[in-house]
């Protein structure tokens, strides 16, 4: 059993499938105590059900993070459940793929508020609880918030958004010992953000070749990552936007 973590507690936004799912099952099968939420409720239980099975100390809620007053509440049940959260890992993001002149204006705003305004959110509704030393907060972002991509003007406006939340808060909250990153991850295999950019299994191979390593990424990879950054290694590291792409961002759908 691996303990790097135990004793901490890490609070996952949209944790219950996908990348950010991963990053809570490492987490929980690192010692840490996990409190993972999203929208539906039955993905929450089959979630904590899932991490409890890795013999990690778990509970969820569902809640939306567009809604402030349900980030909040899983806050408080969370610090009522663990006590004070060390990390927090906001996953919870919205992608479809279309060209700017076919996204609605709530279409827009839908992507706009789950991704930024969910991510002050949790962030917001996090502050008071990461009073502890090593308090870090991990965003997850995309290629998108730093290059252009055909059918994604929405995610890419999103994401970039996000990229700029993890540098101011890391400028304001540094003094008080937190810790602000973003990861952006690129494509990672069997994800719903991938299926959703590429939904043509034809395509697949030629996305894979616009990769420079030439394959894509695992979760585990992604999982990696935010586990080094949430670590005693990485406690001079904070603002910073850090892919794990395999080189993606260098050379971008050549949509
Ligand atoms: C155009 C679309 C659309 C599409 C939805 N909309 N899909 N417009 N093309 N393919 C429009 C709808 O018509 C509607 O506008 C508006 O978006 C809101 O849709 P709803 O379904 O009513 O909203 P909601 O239930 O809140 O869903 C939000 C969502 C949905 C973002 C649209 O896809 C969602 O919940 N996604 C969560 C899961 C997800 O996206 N995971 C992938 C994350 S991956 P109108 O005008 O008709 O009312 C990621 C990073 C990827 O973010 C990076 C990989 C490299």
């Amino acid at each position: 059993m691996v303990t790097e973590f135990a004793g901490k507690t890490v609070f996952v936004s949209g944790g219950t499938s996908g990348i950010n799912l991963g990053i809570a099952q490492h987490f929980a099968r690192s010692g840490a105590r996990v409190f993972v939420i999203s929208r539906d409720p039955a993905k929450v239980d089959a979630a904590v059900a899932g991490l409890r099975e890795l013999g990690a100390e778990a509970d969820g809620m569902s809640a939306d993070v567009r809604q402030y007053d349900q980030v909040k509440a899983a806050f408080d049940r969370c610090a009522e459940v663990f006590g004070q959260i060390d990390i927090l890992v906001s996953g919870a993001a919205g992608n479809f793929l279309a060209k700017a002149e076919n996204i609605s204006s709530n279409g827009f705003r839908a992507v706009m508020e789950i991704d930024v305004l969910g991510t002050h959110h949790v962030m917001h509704a996090a502050y008071p609880h990461l009073t502890k030393p090593g308090a870090c907060i991990i965003n997850l972002s995309a290629p998108q918030g730093s290059v252009a991509m055909v059918g994604q003007a929405h995610v890419c406006a999103a994401k970039s958004g996000i990229d700029m939340l993890t540098r101011a808060l890391a400028l304001e909250w540094g003094p008080k010992g937190i810790r602000v990153n973003s990861v952006s991850p690129g494509p990672i295999n069997g994800t719903e953000g991938q299926k959703r950019l590429v939904p043509d299994p034809a395509a697949v191979e030629e996305r894979i070749n616009s990769v420079p390593l030439r394959r894509m990424g695992t979760v585990q990879e992604v999982a990696d990552l935010c586990a080094f950054l949430a670590s005693d290694k990485a406690t001079y590291i904070t603002g910073t936007v850090i892919p794990v792409d395999g080189g993606t961002t260098l050379n971008p759908t050549p949509t």
